[in-house]
């Protein structure tokens, strides 16, 4: 049997489409949706990366501001300009794209974002929030992975999640999300003792640790659903993600493709949270 895929970039169509209407409806009442992204330095994923992010708010109907500055820049050149943007009232999100160089205290930095325009979900007040289970900003990439569950009718109420990474950014607010749909939840990781025996557990299986094809079909559940955050290259430069598709397909009930599965999703709800801070401000001027 092959597993039935999960299709990000439709599910992003449709979602994109209601926030553009969102948008516009926002427009008509004087408010532009505005995210400001910053990027530092010259990695060129990020760089890709803030290009799309940039151009998805312009097609959703929504502005966007770009920062980019050199790697060697002062960090108290980017305080400021964070500093400038807590103050614009035009400007509703602000993302820095992470990794910093290595002279960026990455931790500060967030923390110096609003946490009002926090549309990443990482200053500590908002993961606080979430790990509260009242959460103010979903970070995008685990936000997006539960839209494509919800989509796909994946059972989660009483379902064994395994989740293989502990990022901030993916693998820790994943665990709080599914924790709240009320999953029971495992987090491995690269000190793991025999990853396979916790992934053939796994009725999800949420995968995001960044190497290239490491689940391979005989650590996966027959019948469980594959979510594959990793976007590696292979040797010959061809994007691939943390799951062996080929191998996947065959066990798998249903499994995200990379490209084309959770990407995609990201990105759209980085819009959702943009949208959504930008219509909090609406609702902080009626009152
Ligand atoms: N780098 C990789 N993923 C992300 C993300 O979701 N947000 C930011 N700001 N940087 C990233």
């Amino acid at each position: 049997m092959t597993a039935r895929i999960i299709d990000g970039n439709a599910l992003s169509t449709e979602v994109r489409g209601q926030l553009a209407t969102r948008a516009a409806a926002l427009k008509e009442k004087g408010i532009t949706p505005c995210l400001a992204v910053i990027l530092v330095g010259e990695d060129p994923a990020s760089a890709v990366y803030v290009r799309n992010k940039v151009a998805a708010c312009e097609k959703a109907g929504m502005l966007s501001l770009r920062d980019v500055y050199a790697p060697d820049i002062d960090p108290s050149v980017v305080f400021a300009r964070i500093a400038e943007l807590n103050a614009d009232p035009s400007v509703h999100g602000i993302l820095v794209q992470l990794p910093l160089p290595k002279n960026f205290d990455a931790e500060a930095v967030l923390e110096s974002i609003s946490p009002e325009k926090d549309v990443d979900g990482f200053h500590a007040e908002n993961v606080g929030a979430l790990m509260q289970g009242n959460p103010r900003f979903i970070p995008c990439t685990p936000y997006g992975v539960m839209k494509m569950l919800e989509s796909a009718n994946v059972p989660l109420k009483g379902a064994e999640v395994v989740i293989v990474g502990r990022s901030n950014i993916v693998g820790k607010p994943m665990a709080m999300l599914l924790l709240a749909q009320s999953c029971t939840v495992t987090i491995c990781h690269s000190q793991s003792k025999d990853l396979a025996f916790h992934t053939r557990r796994a009725d999800i299986l949420v995968a995001a640790v960044g190497r290239a094809k490491m689940i391979t079909g005989d650590m996966i559940k027959p019948g469980a659903t594959v979510i594959d955050v990793g976007i590696n290259r292979t040797p010959e430069g061809k994007l691939c993600g943390d799951v062996d598709f080929e191998s996947a397909k065959e066990v798998a009930g249903a499994i995200t493709p990379v490209p084309g599965g959770v990407g995609p999703m990201t990105i759209t709800m980085l819009l959702a949270n943009t949208l959504e801070a930008a219509e909090r401000t609406q609702t902080r001027c009626a009152k």
